[in-house]
């Protein structure tokens, strides 16, 4: 399974920027079909079939005002394609420690779930967190009344919608999933860092810096 990982995030990696955005949702609709075959009843993924409002939002979430996935479905495919990239560090971790792939998934796919704002435990939006520029509707902004980065109310949107399934790993995988770049790491992981919260991390930058998707 991990080689069929590997080969498509490869495949996709090399043609996506001669991709039409339509081939890039075929694309993105064929790893989430993958990812729902292979990983049904893990959490992160049982949780978005499950919730058809939440990922209805998901497919429609922005993944930044201005830098990568700054559209609507730019959240959702980078989260997907930061799933895929994750996944292919399970093997790179084996026999040094151990990275439960479930675990892998469900932080990756739901790292940056607090883009779409502040949820309530059935997934609906209460809050925001990308609101259209005054008088300029195409453009977004940070909406200033939510005062959590996004890392906080992603790992929060995470705790009330995951119930009895809550990772304590998972939350702090999403957490600080931007790794040193996140106000108190220092303080609070810094030499303690966890498998798992290293494996998003380096997922996230990878695709969103380098593959800038
Ligand atoms: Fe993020
Ligand atoms: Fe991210």
């Amino acid at each position: 399974m991990i080689n069929e990982v590997s080969k498509r995030l490869w495949a996709i990696e090399s043609t996506w920027n001669s991709m039409s955005d339509i081939d890039r949702e075929q694309e993105i609709d064929a790893v989430w079909a993958f990812l729902k075959a292979y990983f049904s009843k893990t959490h992160g993924v049982d949780l978005l079939v499950k919730n058809k409002r939440l990922l209805e939002s998901f497919k429609e979430g922005y993944a930044s005002t201005r830098w990568h996935g700054n559209f609507p479905g730019g959240l959702w495919h980078h989260s997907i394609l930061v799933t895929l990239k994750a996944i292919t560090f399970v093997p790179i971790f084996h026999n040094i420690c151990t990275l439960d792939i479930s675990d892998v998934v469900t932080a990756a796919i739901l790292h940056d779930i607090g883009k779409l704002g502040l949820l309530d435990n059935s997934g609906r939006i209460i809050k925001p967190h990308y609101v259209a520029v005054k008088g300029d509707p195409d453009k977004i902004t940070y909406n200033k009344s939510i005062m959590l980065s996004h890392a906080e109310l992603s790992a929060h949107n995470y705790s009330i919608l995951s119930g009895d399934k809550f990772s304590f790993d998972v939350h702090n995988a999403i957490f600080f999933h931007d790794g040193a770049y996140v106000d108190g790491f220092k303080r609070a992981v810094q030499g303690n860092e966890t498998p798992l919260m290293l494996a998003i991390h380096w997922a996230d930058m990878f695709v969103a810096r380098i593959l800038k998707i």
